[in-house]
């Protein structure tokens, strides 16, 4: 028994180093993912999230910026201290750089959630593909080991809980100004927050391309709800 535990910790820990999943995985942007989504694309692009970067610009937002202690008239899309959580992949290979900013990487996109997509992008096509032909699905596992996030939580925490007393472990600075202090409405609730339109994206029918686990908690809710929307190719 504690032999072959010891052998599949071995493997895993090999696994990961020879697909070096937790350091080479890169963002690419969204333009990919949105090319193929195009419905969770243009409901994304009504998001608070996808409008991130402009709460950055000077003389928006004034009211509560105020409030946070921040200077409205300021301009603070170019200030490290603010841009990371505004934007994908900061800091990370193939994220957002102040020096040469991307369009496709600015805001928070696909990738801030789902994970960066480098890997397992051309997993989505070739089962896509796949299915297409022979209605065989493909395993999620194979997706979650290309870098692909199916729990959600952590990502979330890393922007909404980053701040003194939060009581989520990673915090670091810089920190984010808006926090219950300011405004109670600041309150990160994940099972409550994940639901909001206003900021996530609605849901559209999948056809069980992918299978098995790890399967988001809330998955078979949102997909027994969710609307008939329109697919695309990367071209
Ligand atoms: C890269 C950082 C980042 C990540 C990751 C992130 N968010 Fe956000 N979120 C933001 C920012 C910044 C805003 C504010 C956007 C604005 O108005 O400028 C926001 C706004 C929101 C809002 C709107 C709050 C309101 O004012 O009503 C909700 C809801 C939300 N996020 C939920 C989530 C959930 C759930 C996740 C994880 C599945 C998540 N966010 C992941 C940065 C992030
Ligand atoms: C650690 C991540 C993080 C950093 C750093 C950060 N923000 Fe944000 N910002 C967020 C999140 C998360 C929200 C959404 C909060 C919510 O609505 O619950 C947000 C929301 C905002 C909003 C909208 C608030 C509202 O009520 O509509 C503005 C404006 C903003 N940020 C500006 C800034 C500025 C300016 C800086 C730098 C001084 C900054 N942010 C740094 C994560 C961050
Ligand atoms: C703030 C976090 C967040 C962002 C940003 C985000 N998503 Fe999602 N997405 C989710 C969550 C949560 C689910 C639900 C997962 C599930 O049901 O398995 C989801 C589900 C999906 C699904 C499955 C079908 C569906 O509609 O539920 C697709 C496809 C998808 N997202 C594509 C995208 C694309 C493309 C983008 C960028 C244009 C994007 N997402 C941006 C959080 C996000
Ligand atoms: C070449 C087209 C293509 C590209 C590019 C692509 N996908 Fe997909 N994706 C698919 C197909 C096909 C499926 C299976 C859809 C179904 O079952 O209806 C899928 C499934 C998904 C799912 C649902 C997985 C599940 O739990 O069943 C999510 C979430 C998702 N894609 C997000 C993304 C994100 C984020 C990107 C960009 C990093 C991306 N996709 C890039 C074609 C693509």
């Amino acid at each position: 028994m504690r032999h072959s535990l010891t052998l599949a910790l071995a493997a895993a820990a090999m696994f990961a180093l020879l697909s070096g999943s937790a350091s080479a995985q890169s963002f690419e942007g969204r333009k990919k993912c949105s090319s193929c989504h195009k419905s969770q694309a243009e409901s994304w692009g009504q998001t608070a999230h996808a409008k991130a970067m402009d709460s950055l610009k000077p003389n928006t937002k004034a009211e509560a910026k105020k409030k946070a202690k921040l200077d409205p008239k300021k301009d603070y899309t170019k200030d490290k201290d603010c841009v990371g959580c505004h934007v994908d992949g900061w800091g990370k290979e193939g994220g957002y750089t102040v020096e040469d900013p991307n369009k496709f990487t600015t805001g928070v996109g696909c990738e801030s959630c789902h994970g960066p997509g480098a890997k397992y992008r051309g997993i989505h096509r070739k089962a896509g593909a796949a299915f297409e032909k022979s209605k065989k699905s493909a395993p999620r596992s194979t997706l979650a080991e290309a870098g692909q996030d199916f729990a959600f939580e952590e990502s979330c925490n890393a922007c909404h809980l980053n701040y003194e007393g939060s009581g989520w472990k990673g915090t670091k600075k810089p920190y984010t100004p808006f926090t219950p202090q300011v405004d109670k409405k600041y309150t990160f609730n994940f099972d409550k927050y994940v639901k909001d339109t206003k900021a996530m994206h609605e849901h559209y029918k999948l056809d069980g391309t992918f299978e098995g686990d790890p399967k988001f908690k809330y998955h078979d809710d949102f997909q027994s709800t969710a609307k008939v929307g329109e697919k695309g190719s990367e071209d």
